[in-house]
């Protein structure tokens, strides 16, 4: 046994006491990658100090309006491991993605094909439709379509960065008796995530973007099934194969195109999770 091996190991003893044994799998798994971890890159001192004042910085950072410890979660794929790890979506069921920082309660409730946008925006007006239904194709009625997106600029009305009022491109949609829904908004804008911060210094150094593709955000509930958290992707937006927080799932992109009405439309169906009986 290395000096290092027998550290690690009486390390880990002393965690070993944990009475809730959950905390103690967490912990102990935790020392033994870090130390792993330090290892493997031969760390020094003055590295980890520079280290440490990254992630001071990161937690100075923070507000009630800014988390830039989640911004880190999803700009290193944590966010979607844990998503992937948490939802575990059986076969055909439609795929989850990232919550993101920009969700806020309290949107108003939209009628059955109304438009969420309420602002002046100069992007093209679009329609997402489709149906809800269980694994077997049955329809589902009264699902509830939690809906957000940024404007064409590429802000969300919660940022209050530019002036939005306070309802534009949020609404909650329900499905109809025989699983339809329908949406109406503006094609939603590619975006940056927020890069003014320790979590942008990172991406600049190493040489990443911080750009996301343009999506529609979706929080579906209903009873009996699992809560879906997932985005609908523009197959014509940039970034789809670059997202700065590794969101995108194939399953999940559409294209719109002119419908008998010449609107732009795309069909989206939900296919939802039943919880286990
Ligand atoms: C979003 O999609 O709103 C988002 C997700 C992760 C980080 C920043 C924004
Ligand atoms: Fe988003």
């Amino acid at each position: 046994m290395t000096a290092e091996d027998e550290l690690l190991a009486e390390v880990l003893e002393r965690y070993g006491e944990a009475p809730n044994p959950r905390l103690k799998e967490v912990m102990t798994a935790a020392i033994r990658h870090v130390h792993a971890f330090a290892r493997e890159v031969n760390l020094q001192r003055d590295e980890w100090f520079e280290g440490i004042k990254w992630l001071t910085a990161t937690g100075q950072m923070c507000s009630d309006t800014r988390q830039e410890f989640i911004l880190l979660s999803d700009t290193i794929g944590l966010s979607t491991l844990i998503e992937m790890l948490s939802y575990s979506p059986t076969q055909g069921t439609t795929e989850n993605t990232v919550l993101g920082p920009f969700y806020a309660a309290g949107s108003p409730e939209r009628e059955f094909g109304e438009s969420m946008l309420q602002d002046e925006d100069p992007g093209d007006r679009v329609v997402v439709r489709g149906t809800v239904t269980a694994p077997d194709g049955t329809p589902l009625a009264g699902v509830v379509l939690d809906c957000w997106q940024s404007n064409t600029d590429g802000y969300y009305q919660v940022q209050e960065l530019d002036g939005q009022s306070l309802y534009n491109l949020r609404g909650i949609y329900r499905s109809d008796d025989e699983g339809r829904y329908e949406i109406r908004t503006v094609r939603p804008g590619k975006y940056p995530i927020p890069h003014d911060g320790p979590v942008g210094q990172l991406l600049k150094a190493n040489n990443r973007g911080w750009m996301r593709p343009g999506h529609l955000h979706t929080w579906v509930k209903h009873p009996g099934y699992k809560e879906l958290i997932t985005h609908i992707f523009d197959r014509k937006s940039d970034h789809l194969y670059d997202d700065a927080v590794f969101g995108v799932r194939e399953s999940l992109i559409v294209d719109f195109t002119p419908d008998e009405n010449g609107e732009l439309s795309a069909t989206f169906d939900f296919v939802l999770d039943p919880l286990a009986s």
